[in-house]
């Protein structure tokens, strides 16, 4: 993996474009989310309209800006892919706005990234598509209003709660994507394996299964470690003994959490009892991005039921005790359920 722009992307994109699921018959999961998309889809098409705007939400790598380019192909449309910090000035939204045609969809990542100034000019374009440029300064401004063609914008973000209420409410639809259950990480493990025609096992692919954090990028990511694993160590085949193997090597244990996720539960027991602790200290305490932390390894934690947010800040539970074979002392649960009840 590689950070780009504080954010993680896999190392294979090229294979990855490949990968991408092209339409929504081949995008695996998330059903209520299709169900929902494919009506509003066939909804817009019948009335020969474009698609409402749409927010997708969730951590990482669980399918938002593969779900983008799918609503594109599925309405037959162009896209347009931007993301939040890359639109800086009014200017760079004018360029890539006015270039849009009737029914284009224009795709921005990281949407909570968007500047105060570019979000205000966006609020008439998504309402009245109109676009209102200001010519010149002091009593010679004059300001000059474009109509825009019915364009539909499409937003991707980790962090729902940091867009701001007008914009959300400018949505016509907001989807929440879930992490994946395994059987579902399965099947994208088996089309990922046929894709890259990897032989492997039914039992190798459940391994890695176990392992994909329920997040259909790590596991295409995990496979094709696997495989190089099985290439240089065995036979090329991705069985049972050799996922075992060598994503053990790779530091990812029997659940998927790696040395990033057992350092922070580790410095949240050894270094302050359990917690709670603030996000920022737990990020200074094991030198890592605060951001991150909370957008690549908590949401996962926190699925798990090893942290719990709590007023006061983190705080490790007794599974995450159970799990890493440490006793639970009996403040920690105390303080649990103590959070709980409040
Ligand atoms: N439902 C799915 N079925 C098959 N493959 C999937 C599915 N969802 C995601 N993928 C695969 O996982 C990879 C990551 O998906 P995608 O880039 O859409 O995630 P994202 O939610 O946009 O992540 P980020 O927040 O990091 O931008 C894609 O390359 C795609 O191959
Ligand atoms: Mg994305």
């Amino acid at each position: 993996m590689r950070v780009v722009s504080g954010k993680q992307v896999s190392e294979d994109v090229p294979i990855d474009l490949g990968l991408r699921p092209k339409r929504l018959g081949e995008f695996v999961g998330q059903q209520e989310v299709k169900q929902n998309l494919n009506i509003a889809i066939a909804a817009a098409q019948k009335r020969g309209e474009s698609l409402d705007h749409v927010l997708f939400c969730g951590p990482p790598g669980l399918g938002k800006t593969t779900l983008a380019h799918i609503i594109a192909a599925e309405m037959g449309v162009n896209i347009k892919v931007s993301s939040g910090p890359a639109i800086e000035r009014p200017g760079d939204l004018a360029a890539i706005i006015t270039s849009l045609r009737s029914g284009d969809i224009f795709f921005i990542d990281e949407i909570h990234r968007l500047s105060h100034l570019v979000e205000e000019k966006l609020y008439p374009a998504l309402e009245d598509f109109v676009f209102d440029i200001f010519l010149g300064k002091g009593p010679a401004a004059r300001s000059l209003r474009l109509n825009l063609p019915c364009f539909t914008l499409i937003g991707a973000t980790t962090r729902f709660a940091l867009l701001t209420p007008p914009l959300r409410d400018r949505f016509g639809a907001t989807y929440h994507l879930d992490f994946y259950d395994e059987l579902a990480i399965k099947l994208i493990l088996k089309r990922t394996a046929a894709f890259l025609k990897i032989p492997a096992t039914e039992e190798g692919i459940e391994q890695i299964a176990q392992r994909a954090r329920g997040t259909p990028r790590v596991a295409n990511r995990l496979l094709k470690r696997v495989r190089d694993y099985a290439q240089v160590m065995a036979d090329g085949v991705v069985t049972k003994e050799i996922a075992i193997e060598g994503l053990s090597k790779l530091g990812v244990d029997s659940i998927g959490l790696d040395d990033v996720d057992c350092k922070v539960l580790r410095t949240l027991i050894d270094k302050f009892g359990g917690g709670p602790v603030g996000l920022e200290t737990i990020a200074a305490s094991i030198s890592e991005d605060a951001d991150t932390i909370m957008d690549v390894y908590e949401p996962y934690l926190l699925q798990l039921g090893f942290l719990e947010r709590t007023p006061r800040g983190r705080v490790v539970t007794k599974l995450a005790y159970e799990h890493l074979g440490l006793p639970c002392p009996k403040t920690s649960q105390a303080q649990t359920s103590l959070w709980k009840q409040a």
